[in-house]
């Protein structure tokens, strides 16, 4: 296992479109592995393989409390969406830095496993908000893509600034 480095905003990287899965080799399994173990050491409760500079078609979430809902959505594509919800996002690529975000309230998407096997999900409430926004970077796209100019703005010079102090 491995820590992979999370690309940060405003890395040009972010916006690649990632490319489907073809081969689901041993190779892919260990990238899943290395991507929980990353996502969960961050902490965060979703990463797309985008974040990681890996630019295919796969995402992982848990937004558990202790490990226990792992998902792996390899080449997923959204069947059907409805209803509508805020949530406060963040984004591993963007740390430190919160906006609300509109999205739909459920989400149900096709997406292969580990093995290459088809399987469909339909979630609801955070876990969809989780993977409307993983789905979004496997397109090159980042929630702060959803916010007005401005706010977009105050919000980029606050990470900006946090990374100053981190520096
Ligand atoms: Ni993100």
């Amino acid at each position: 296992m491995a820590l992979l480095t999370i690309l940060e905003f405003p890395d040009p990287r972010l916006r690649t479109k990632a490319q489907p899965v073809t081969v689901f080799d041993a190779a892919l399994k260990q990238l899943v592995a290395d991507m929980f173990e990353t996502m969960y050491a961050a902490p965060g409760v979703g990463l797309a393989a985008t974040q990681v500079n890996v630019h295919r078609q796969l995402l992982i979430m848990d937004m558990s409390e202790d490990k226990s809902d792992p998902h792996v959505l390899i080449n997923p594509r959204l069947l059907d969406q409805g209803g509508e919800q805020v949530f406060q996002e963040g984004c591993l690529s963007f740390p430190g830095i919160y906006a609300d975000v509109e999205r739909a309230l459920r989400v149900k998407v096709a997406a292969q496993d580990v093995d290459g096997k088809p399987f469909e999900l339909e979630v609801e409430g955070p876990l969809a908000v989780c993977m409307q926004h993983e789905m979004d970077h496997l397109q090159g796209k980042v929630f702060v893509d959803y916010l007005s100019p401005l706010k977009r703005s105050m919000l980029l010079k606050k990470l900006d600034k946090k990374r100053k102090q981190s520096a």
